[in-house]
């Protein structure tokens, strides 16, 4: 397995791939030309895994300036449990921590069971003192 950076151009695979993976968490934002803009943003960050050419998991990875924040972890069903995950989170906080922040939050669903188990597991504390607001659509 390989981890390396994503580019615009694995973009057909990744959405692809997210159609099965991340249904209920894709938006306008994953439209290709704003995937496009997130990564120029977020230069080298996000990443892919591949297994004999073939994308089987993905981190979206960025910051702010002052917070990096992590979405899109995922990981194709035939490869779970493998500690791909693990590799791809890994690497996300990795070049978060290279931007030189030393904080990074993730959203998850409260019915997500499987995402909060994993993040449990890397070591993400879950917050019981904040809510997340949001101002827009529905959209996460
Ligand atoms: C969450 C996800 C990315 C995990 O990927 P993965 O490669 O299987 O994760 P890892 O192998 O690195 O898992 C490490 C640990 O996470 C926890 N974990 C992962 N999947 C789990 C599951 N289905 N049930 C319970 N714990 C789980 C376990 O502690 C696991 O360690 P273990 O296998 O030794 O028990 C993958 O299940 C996925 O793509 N799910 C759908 C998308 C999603 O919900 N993403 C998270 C959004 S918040």
């Amino acid at each position: 397995m390989v981890i390396r950076e994503m580019t615009i151009d694995d973009y057909e695979e990744v959405y692809a791939m997210w159609q099965t993976t991340s249904k209920r968490a894709l938006s306008k934002a994953d439209e290709k030309s704003q995937m496009e803009r997130y990564l120029e943003h977020n230069k080298g960050m996000s990443q892919v895994a591949v297994i004999d050419g073939k994308i089987v998991g993905t981190v979206l990875a960025g910051h702010d300036g002052r917070r990096g924040f992590i979405h899109h972890m995922a990981v194709l069903p035939d490869y779970r449990r493998k500690r791909i995950g693990h590799s791809l989170a890994e690497k996300a906080i990795e070049m978060i921590k290279s931007q030189g922040i030393d904080k990074t939050h993730i959203f998850c669903y409260q019915n997500n069971e499987t995402g909060q188990s994993f993040w449990r597991d890397f070591g993400f504390a879950k917050r019981e003192d904040v809510f997340v607001y949001s101002l827009g659509n529905d959209e996460i």
